[in-house]
C-alpha cells in the first residue's frame, strides 16, 4: 500500500482552505493508502510564537481533523514532537541540503521579511518538512500549491542523501504531491489566499452567526458597484466559493444571475452562507463530541505516536548506520552508581 505523509501547523483553528486545499483528501485517501497526518509543533515554533497556548492550539487541530473525518481506525494522526526521530533526521538531512536552496525559497522570503533578527529555524523549515516526510520513506504528499516548492526541495534532499549515502539505491523514495481543484483558495479579502495570520479566513468550525458575518463583508467582483451593474463571476471569490459548498444548479443560478444584474452580491452571499452552514453542520458536531472527551483525543494522539515511533525508529536505524555513526551501545548505563 503506497505511503501518504502531510502534516498541518498547530494554529488552532482549521479554516475552510486548509479543508478545501488538503484535509479532504486526507479524508478521501485514508481509506485507499497508509496515512500518516501530524500536527507539526516543532514547525510552529519557526516565527513568534505563544508557548502558553501551544498545548490548548495543538489539541484543538486534533479535534479539528478528526471532526472533518480523519479516522484514526484509518489513519495514524499524531504530534511531531511526540517522536523526537523528525528532529534528529532533521539534522542529519542538513549535511545534504544546500544553503542557497533554502534562502530561494518564497516562504523563507515572505516570512523572512516581518524579522529584524531572522531565527536560523526558519530558513531551516524546508529541512524538518523533508525528514516529516522522509522518516516515514512516504511516496504521495497531499497539500495545497504553497507547499509545492517544499516538496521539490524534498525530492532534492532524497536524491543527494541516496546518492551519497545509499549508493543511489531510493532508499528514500522522492515524494510527489498530491493536489486536489481547491489547491489556493483566495481569502475573504478577495486578494490573498486564505491563511489565519491574515484574517480572511472562515474556520471550519464557525457557527452559522459568524459565518455571516464574515461573509457578508467579503469582496466580490470590484467592478461591481451597484446592483444594476452586471457582475463578473469569475473575478468573484464568492462565486468561485459556491462551487464548493453549493449544487450544480445553484452554480450556475449563481452566474446568470450575477451576469444579468438579476441578484445582488448580498442575494448571493445569503445562498452561500446556507449551504456553507448546512455542509460544515455535521462536523461542528463531531467536533463538540471530541472537545467533550478531551481523554480520547489524548490517547488517539498517544497511539498514533506509538504507530509513528515504530515506523521512525526503523528507518532511523537504518540512516544513523548508512551514514557511519558508531552503533549505540544497546543499554546505557542508568542511575547515579555506575562504575567508572
Ligand atoms: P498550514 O495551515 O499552513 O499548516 O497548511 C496546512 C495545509 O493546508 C497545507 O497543505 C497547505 O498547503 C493547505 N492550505 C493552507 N492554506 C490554503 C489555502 N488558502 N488554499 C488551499 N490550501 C491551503
Ligand atoms: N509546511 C506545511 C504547511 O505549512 C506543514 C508541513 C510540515 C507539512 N511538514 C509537512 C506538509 C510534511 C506536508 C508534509 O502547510
Amino acid at each position: 500500500m503506497p505511503r501518504i505523509f502531510s502534516g498541518i501547523q498547530p494554529s488552532g483553528e482549521l479554516h475552510i482552505g486548509n479543508w478545501l486545499g488538503a484535509v479532504q483528501n486526507w479524508v478521501n485517501l485514508q481509506r485507499s493508502y497508509q496515512s500518516l497526518i501530524c500536527i507539526v509543533d516543532l514547525h510552529a515554533i519557526t516565527g513568534k510564537y505563544d508557548k502558553d497556548t501551544l498545548p490548548q492550539r495543538t489539541r484543538d487541530m486534533a479535534v479539528g481533523l478528526l471532526a472533518a473525518g480523519i479516522d484514526p481506525d484509518q489513519a495514524t494522526l499524531f504530534v511531531q514532537s511526540h517522536v523526537p526521530e523528525h528532529s534528529e533526521l532533521q539534522w542529519l538531512l542538513n549535511s545534504v541540503t544546500p544553503l542557497g536552496e533554502l534562502e530561494r525559497m518564497t516562504q523563507f522570503k515572505d516570512k523572512s521579511q516581518k524579522f529584524e533578527s531572522v531565527p536560523a529555524g526558519l530558513l531551516n523549515y524546508p529541512v524538518l518538512m523533508a525528514a516529516d516526510i522522509l522518516l516515514y520513506r512516504a511516496d504521495l504528499v497531499p497539500v495545497g500549491e504553497d507547499q509545492i516548492q517544499h516538496l521539490e526541495l524534498t525530492r532534492e534532499i532524497a536524491r543527494k542523501w541516496n546518492s551519497e549515502f545509499a549508493g543511489g539505491e531510493k532508499f528514500f523514495p522522492e515524494p510527489h504531491p498530491i493536489l486536489t481543484e481547491a489547491k489556493r483558495i483566495t481569502g475573504l479579502d478577495g486578494q490573498a489566499k486564505m491563511s489565519k495570520s491574515l484574517g480572511n479566513t472562515i474556520a471550519l468550525l464557525d457557527g452559522p452567526e459568524e459565518i455571516w458575518q464574515k461573509l457578508r463583508p467579503a469582496k466580490t467582483d470590484p467592478a461591481r458597484v451597484t446592483r444594476k451593474d452586471p457582475g463578473n463571476p469569475e473575478v468573484c471569490n464568492i462565486y468561485h466559493l459556491h462551487k464548493y459548498f453549493s449544487p450544480p444548479a445553484t452554480v450556475g443560478a449563481v452566474a446568470e444571475n450575477c451576469s444579468g444584474a438579476k441578484w445582488g452580491c448580498l442575494d448571493c452571499k445569503r445562498v452561500l452562507a446556507d449551504n456553507m452552514i448546512a455542509t460544515l453542520a455535521p462536523i461542528r458536531d463531531r467536533a463538540r463530541q471530541f472537545q467533550e472527551a478531551p481523554g480520547r483525543v489524548d490517547q488517539i494522539l498517544a497511539e498514533g505516536a506509538l504507530g509513528a515511533s515504530g515506523l521512525a525508529s526503523e528507518t532511523m536505524r537504518e540512516v544513523r548506520g548508512r551514514m557511519g555513526f558508531l552503533p549505540a551501545p544497546s543499554r546505557l548505563p542508568t542511575g547515579s552508581g555506575h562504575p567508572g
